[in-house]
């Protein structure tokens, strides 16, 4: 006999879309709880915003799940990379590029980091003595994207960097930019076929990335993906975490009482930040876990079933579309209180939010995490250490309520800082 075949309730209007997703989501979230059925873009999805259905789809029934329908723009952006490709060919793939994201690999890079945010805070610092505008969001997305360029190709940094200055300056993420985008990979390839001909070890990633080899063939992998890879590794790396060190100085400028807490912690413990940081800086990692909830940059992810499924008691054919919003899990108010306040205690009081597994999803979970992880945890550490002890931002424009929400969550508007310098008694206080 056949189990019945539950269909969740859910919104019988269709999604129009020319309204904003996130907040007919977020509505629906509100009247149907942690699971729905909706019409999205011409078809049935899955909205999921329990926990626990996260976890069947992301962890322990991971398999019977590939990348939805959204997968398509990125992967005509940056071809086969790790963010798109899947199967045996991911695997094989995700073993070969992990060991380059390593703890001991991203600690390798933390001197780097260091320098280019003393460099970063030196500018700011005239900005500040001259009380002239800081544009943060541009600010902040330069630097993390020489960040990303040093990590990535290191000595070949200069030779690289003019032409990618265009992933700051671009905002749109629609045709013309892939238009534009396109010659980035030739130079790539061009960097790769200067490396072999000199057979120059570099020590970075793109290094590491030549020379790794498939476990069970032993092969190198071929240029083409090596040059998708590392397009991916930069734009995957770049816009998620500049978005959430723009949301961390808004929030901060928002909350006084945070903002000082946190720079007394700073300078008692003082700024050099390591890849495992110490219990000290535990207040620094809730202040980021605490901005990553708020406004996660991967705000949605998206699922396909191969085979017929079950979300608990409700019926999943295969061919749906399931949706994973770490945004609306993040602000679920069955799971969060105050669930729209900014409150980086709640991550003090309940270290890694464990009163429920995958209620905190900013870099996702299961075989499909985030690669990079570490590195944006080291990168934005250090970046707000370097920071917050020497001077405060003032927001002065840039109106942040205004959400984009295109392959990743950002503020519409660049927002607007003057930086204000704190003597040392400031904040020693
Ligand atoms: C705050 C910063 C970051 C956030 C919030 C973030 C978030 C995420 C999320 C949610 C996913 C899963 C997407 C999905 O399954 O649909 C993901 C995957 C990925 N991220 Fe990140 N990311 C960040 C930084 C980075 C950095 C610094 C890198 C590398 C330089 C990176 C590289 C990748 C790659 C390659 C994947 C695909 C992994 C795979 O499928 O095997 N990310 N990231």
């Amino acid at each position: 006999m056949m189990a019945e075949q539950i269909i969740a309730p859910g919104p019988a209007e269709k999604y129009d879309p020319r309204n904003n997703l996130l907040d007919w989501l977020m509505k629906n979230l509100r009247e149907y709880g942690g699971i729905y059925r909706a019409c999205v873009y011409g078809a049935y999805v899955y909205v999921v915003s329990d926990p626990q259905y996260a976890d069947h789809v992301l962890r322990s029934n991971w398999q019977n799940y590939r990348k939805g329908q959204a997968i398509k723009r990125v992967g005509f952006l940056l071809g086969n990379g790790l963010m798109v490709s899947e199967g045996e060919f991911w695997k094989t793939q995700r073993r070969m590029i992990q060991p380059a994201f390593h703890g001991e690999e991203v600690e390798k890079l933390v001197a780097m980091i260091q320098e280019t945010s003393n460099q970063l805070l030196s500018r700011w610092t005239v900005l500040a003595q001259e009380s002239t505008d800081i544009n943060i969001t541009r600010e902040v997305s330069l630097w993390v994207l020489e960040v990303v360029l040093r990590a990535l190709f290191g000595r070949d940094f200069e030779a690289v960097a003019p032409a990618f200055s265009i992933l700051s300056s671009e905002s749109a993420r629609n045709l013309h930019f892939a238009h534009v985008f396109r010659p980035l990979r030739e130079i790539v390839h061009h960097v790769i076929a200067e490396r072999r001909q000199k057979s120059d070890v570099r020590a970075d990633i793109l290094d590491m990335l030549m020379n790794a080899r498939d476990r069970a063939t032993g092969e190198l992998m071929p240029d083409g993906q090596l040059v998708s890879e590392v397009v991916t590794l930069i734009v995957a790396g770049h816009e998620t975490t500049a978005s959430t060190l723009s949301w961390a100085w808004y929030l901060l400028s928002q909350h006084p009482h945070v903002e000082s807490t946190l720079s007394k912690a700073l300078a008692t413990t003082g700024e050099q930040i390591s890849g495992s940081p110490a219990a000290s800086q535990q207040y620094l990692g809730a202040v980021i876990d605490e901005t990553m909830r708020l406004y996660p940059p991967g705000w949605l992810m998206t699922r396909r079933a191969l085979a017929d499924d079950h979300l608990g008691p409700y019926f999943v054919a295969a061919g749906s579309e399931i949706y994973i919003s770490p945004y609306l899990i993040q602000r679920n108010p069955a799971l969060w209180d105050n669930p729209d306040q900014f409150d980086p205690d709640r991550f003090v009081r309940h270290p890694h939010a464990e009163r429920y597994p995958l209620a905190h999803i900013p870099f996702s979970a299961g075989p499909r995490k985030c690669i990079g992880d570490s590195l944006a945890r080291v990168e934005m550490q250090i970046h707000l250490a370097t920071v917050i002890p020497r001077m405060a931002l003032q927001w002065t424009s840039g109106n942040p309520d205004e959400l984009e929400t295109g392959v990743n969550l950002r503020c519409r508007n660049d927002l607007h800082f003057v930086g204000r310098l704190k003597t040392p008694a400031t904040f020693a206080n």
